[in-house]
C-alpha cells in the first residue's frame, strides 16, 4: 500500500472514532450556522484537527484544503509543496446532528493537481472505501468495481438535493422528475462522498449533484474511477472540483446520465 494512503486511513480511523464517540450522545454536542441550512459542529472541527495533525505528522510540507480552516500551504516551497490534502472530516453533518447514521469522512491527495490517494470511511458500519491512482479501489481491501447495469431505466441513482444556494433549483427539479421517470429509483442519502464511494461499489449505478465543494468530491471521484466509472462536470470536462457540478457512474449509466441532464443546463449550471 502507498504510504500517503497509509496515513490518510491513519487519520480517517481517528477522526472516525471521535465521531462515534460523540455520537453516543448527540444532545450535547454544540452546534452553529455557518449560513443557512449550512451546520457546524464542534465534531467537525475536532475531527478535522486530528485528521490535519496527523497528516502533518508525517508530510509537514504537504499544502492541505480542509472544509473547516480553508487553504494552508505546506511548510516548505519545495517539491513537496505540489501535494495538496483535501479535507471533509464530516461529510453529512445534517444526518449526523439528527442521528441519522450516513456520513463519513473523506480524505483526497492531489498531486499537481492529480488526484493519486482517495479514502472514504463510513465509522456507523466500519466501511473503509480506498484508492489509488492506477491501483484500482478497494472497500475493506476486497476490490470494488462498478456495477455493469446497461439501461438507465433500470439504475438506481444517487443525488443530492439543492439545500442552501437556489439559484439552479428549477432546473434540478426538472431534472429530477425526467430521471425519476427514466430510472429504476433515485435516492437522497445526504453524504455525496458515500454517494461517491456506492457507485464505486455498484450500489448505485449513477450519481449527480450540482454545487459541492472540492471536498464533498475528490475521494469519491478518484474512487469511481478506479473502479472502471466515470466522473465529469456538465460538460463532460474533469473540471467538477471547480465547477462543483459532478456527474459519475459506470460507463454506460454515465452517457445516458449526462445526456439526460445537459439539455436542462441553464446560466447557472454552465459546466
Ligand atoms: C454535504 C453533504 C450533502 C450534500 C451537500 C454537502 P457537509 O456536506 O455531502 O450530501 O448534498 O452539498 O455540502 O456539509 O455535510 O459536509
Ligand atoms: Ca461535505
Ligand atoms: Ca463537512
Amino acid at each position: 500500500m502507498h504510504p500517503m494512503l497509509n496515513t490518510a486511513i491513519k487519520a480517517a480511523r481517528r477522526a472516525g472514532s471521535l465521531i462515534n464517540r460523540a455520537s453516543l450522545d448527540i444532545s450535547q454536542i454544540k452546534v452553529s450556522a455557518k449560513q443557512q441550512n449550512d451546520f457546524v459542529t464542534e465534531v467537525d472541527r475536532a475531527a478535522e484537527a486530528t485528521i490535519i495533525e496527523t497528516l502533518r505528522e508525517v508530510y509537514p510540507s504537504h499544502a492541505i484544503l480542509a472544509e473547516e480552516s480553508g487553504d494552508s500551504p505546506g511548510a516548505s516551497h519545495g517539491a513537496d509543496s505540489e501535494f495538496q490534502w483535501i479535507i471533509d472530516p464530516l461529510d453529512g453533518t445534517t444526518n449526523f446532528i439528527h442521528g441519522f447514521p450516513q456520513y463519513a469522512i473523506s480524505i483526497a491527495l492531489a498531486h499537481k493537481g492529480v488526484l493519486t490517494q482517495a479514502v472514504i470511511f463510513d465509522p456507523n458500519r466500519n466501511e473503509l472505501f480506498t484508492a489509488s491512482k492506477g491501483g484500482g479501489a478497494f472497500l475493506n481491501d476486497k476490490r470494488i468495481r462498478v456495477s455493469n447495469r446497461a439501461k438507465i431505466d433500470d439504475a438506481l441513482l444517487g443525488t443530492g438535493f439543492p439545500y442552501r444556494i437556489f439559484d439552479h433549483v428549477d432546473a434540478y427539479l426538472t431534472i429530477f422528475k425526467d430521471l425519476t421517470r427514466r430510472s429504476a429509483g433515485i435516492r437522497r442519502p445526504g453524504a455525496a462522498s458515500l454517494d461517491l464511494a456506492y457507485v464505486a461499489a455498484g450500489r448505485l449505478d449513477g450519481f449527480w449533484e450540482f454545487g459541492l465543494a472540492p471536498w464533498d468530491m475528490a475521494a469519491g471521484a478518484l474512487l469511481i474511477i478506479e473502479a472502471g466509472g466515470l466522473v465529469s462536470d456538465l460538460a463532460g470536462e474533469s473540471d467538477y472540483l471547480n465547477t462543483g457540478n459532478i456527474v459519475g457512474g459506470n460507463p454506460k449509466v454515465f452517457n445516458q446520465l449526462l445526456q439526460t441532464i445537459q439539455p436542462y443546463r441553464t446560466a447557472a449550471l454552465s459546466a
